[in-house]
Order: structure tokens, then C-alpha cells, then sequence
């Protein structure tokens, strides 16, 4: 007993016991990301470093890296490319003991991934606008998505590209089960002459709504609390018609030098208190952890028209891809 403390103290002596190191990509906003990693690194000593990108670029960059992975787990993002990765085999099979504490949407995500993810949050898409911008046009709250064919709006809309972001992804995979593939894209060719900009990221046009850069975002709602409690004239609305979800997920990387690490980091995100950092950080997507608390700002699904978002079919990487090189063929291309 007595040698083997004596090694234990010599090895902290000389720098032996190194402390861990995590490395994460995170799909999340900028200060959520900031705080996880923060507290995270304060409280487990472990060495964290966040790398933050958008969920179309994240799974990009796992694609690149598949051979000699720098990553080890992925929080966060929208859940279609998360399935995507799991089916190309770039993520880890892992069953976490917190599974059960789950509510049944993250639960079925592991599921349909063959556990290779989970789901972290969930969030609904729809509309943000600006109520002053709003106002002084003169133009009506949009209430269903025909609303923003309004020739009134032509270049005061913003949504994010659906090749970088996983939130304009939702809405095409949104828009085709809503309307049917042909009356979808159709409906995004008379879009396209209203969108000012295709951002990189997800977050990018209710910022600019918010602003005062567009008039309306297409975003998903628990994104604009966060920007009104900054002081921006922003609210949002979800299309009566019905809408989509996103399941916010969170995986292993296959071939993570820190696999110790990573598994951890992941059972600490499962926690409610981990969970509950997204409100503290102002994004108000539903927890998945059902002991964690619901804010007040989060959107209540019980008023909310969803469509039955299938969501293995529109992860599936085949779908995803043809799905974005149609959009960015047909819709993308064409002058404004
Ligand atoms: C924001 C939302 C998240 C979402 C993410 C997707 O951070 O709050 O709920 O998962 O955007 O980002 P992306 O840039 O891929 O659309």
C-alpha cells in the first residue's frame, strides 16, 4: 500500500499522470459550446477542446478525417447527418445506462442509428421576424409557409444553406414531406425570388431578423427567445400548416484517440444539469433528459402542428445527398 502511494506521488511529481484530453465538435451556439467546455474542464479537470461548426460542415469534416479521426465526439446539430454518419460508419456503437432517463424521441434516435447516436434536444422549425421591420412594410405575420411567397417580402428573407446547415436541411426534408418532392421544390423555386442570402450557418438569419438585416428568417423557434432577451425585436411563429422537428444529437467518433474521454464527456451531457446549461446559455431547445428542467421559454409542442417527420429516411445518406444537390440544381442556381 504504502509503495504503491509512494509511486502514485512520485508519477504526479514528475508530470506521469497527465490529465485527459477531449476533443469536440460542437453544432450548438457559440455560447453554449463555450459554457459546457468551460465547466466541463473546471469540474473534471480534463483538458477540453471545442472546435464549432455547423451540422452539414461537422459531418464534412468527419468524412475528411475518417481515416485518422481528430475528433472524438460530436455535440449537437440537427440529428439527419448525425444518422448519416452512423450509416457511413463514422461514429461509435455505445449504449449509455442514462438511456432510460430519456424521453422517447432521443431514445428511438440511438435506436434508428443502431446506437451509434443519441438525441441530446429537440426543437421545432418555423419563422422568425422582425416586429418593427414588420410593421413599418405594413406586411401581415406569416401564419403558413405560402405566406412567404408574398411578393412584398422579395428579398427580405433569409434561411441558412441546407449543404452547411442542418437547420435548412430540416426544412427541405420538412418542406417535401409537407407538400409532396415536385410541389416542395416548386414552392422553393418562388421561395428563392424572395431569399436575400443562403447563410453557412443555421443561426445566421434570425441573427440578421433580429438585426434588422431581413425581415424573416425561416429558423427554428427556439432560437429567437435568446435574441429578444438580447433586446432585438424578433419573435417566431410556427406555420400553422404543420412543420418539422429537429432531434439535436450527440455521437461517438469511431477511432477516438480519446475514447475514455469521450465516453465521460458524453454521460456528463446526458445529465439534467448538463442539459439544463442550454437555457442558462439562452437557447431553448427541449431537454432530452426528462429530469431536466423545461424552461419557460421553450416552445410548447402541445400547440404546435407537427408533420410525422420520418426521420431515418431523410438521415439516410443517399436522401440527404440527392436531396441537396437537387436543391442546389433547381433551386439554388436560378437567378433571383
Ligand atoms: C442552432 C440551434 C440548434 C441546431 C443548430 C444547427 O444552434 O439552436 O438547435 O441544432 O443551430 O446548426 P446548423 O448551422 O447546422 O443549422
Amino acid at each position: 500500500m504504502k509503495k504503491l502511494l509512494v509511486v502514485s506521488v512520485l508519477a504526479v511529481a514528475s508530470g506521469f499522470v497527465q490529465a485527459q484530453t477531449v476533443n469536440v465538435i460542437c453544432s450548438v451556439q457559440a455560447e453554449w459550446c463555450n459554457m459546457i467546455g468551460t465547466v466541463y474542464a473546471k469540474t473534471t479537470g480534463t483538458k477540453v477542446n471545442i472546435s464549432m461548426k455547423g451540422s452539414g460542415e461537422s459531418l464534412a469534416q468527419l468524412i475528411a478525417e475518417k481515416d485518422n479521426p481528430k475528433t472524438d465526439i460530436w455535440f449537437g446539430g440537427t440529428g439527419d447527418p448525425h444518422l448519416q454518419a452512423a450509416e457511413q460508419g463514422l461514429t461509435l456503437e455505445y449504449k449509455s445506462p442514462t438511456m432510460p432517463q430519456l424521453q422517447g424521441w432521443a431514445q428511438q434516435q440511438a435506436q434508428q442509428s443502431g446506437f451509434k447516436t443519441v438525441g441530446i434536444y429537440s426543437g421545432p422549425l418555423g419563422f422568425g421576424y422582425n416586429t418593427e421591420l414588420l410593421a413599418k412594410k405594413k406586411i401581415a405575420v406569416p401564419k403558413v409557409w405560402n405566406d412567404l411567397l408574398n411578393p412584398a417580402l422579395k428579398g427580405e428573407i433569409q434561411v441558412a444553406n441546407p449543404a452547411s446547415s442542418g437547420t435548412a436541411y430540416t426544412m427541405v426534408a420538412t418542406l417535401v414531406q409537407l407538400m409532396g418532392e415536385d410541389k416542395a421544390f416548386d414552392y422553393m423555386k418562388k421561395l428563392h425570388k424572395n431569399i436575400s442570402q443562403y447563410t453557412r450557418s443555421g443561426t445566421g438569419p434570425i441573427k440578421a431578423a433580429a438585426r434588422g438585416e431581413a425581415t424573416v428568417s425561416i429558423s427554428f423557434v427556439h432560437d429567437a427567445p435568446g435574441e429578444k432577451i438580447n433586446g432585438f425585436p424578433i419573435e417566431a411563429i410556427t406555420p400553422s400548416d404543420g412543420t418539422g422537428a429537429e432531434i439535436g444529437s450527440m455521437s461517438i467518433i469511431k477511432g477516438a484517440r480519446n475514447l475514455e474521454a469521450a465516453k465521460k464527456f458524453y454521460e456528463w451531457a446526458l445529465t439534467p444539469a448538463a442539459q439544463e446549461m442550454a437555457a442558462a446559455a439562452k437557447q431553448f431547445q427541449v431537454p432530452s433528459n426528462k429530469g431536466a428542467k423545461v424552461d419557460k421559454n421553450v416552445p410548447d409542442f402541445k400547440k404546435i402542428k407537427f408533420i410525422n417527420y420520418d426521420y431515418a429516411k431523410y438521415g439516410a445518406s443517399a436522401e440527404r445527398k440527392r436531396l441537396i444537390a437537387k436543391w442546389e440544381k433547381e433551386v439554388n442556381s436560378l437567378p433571383r
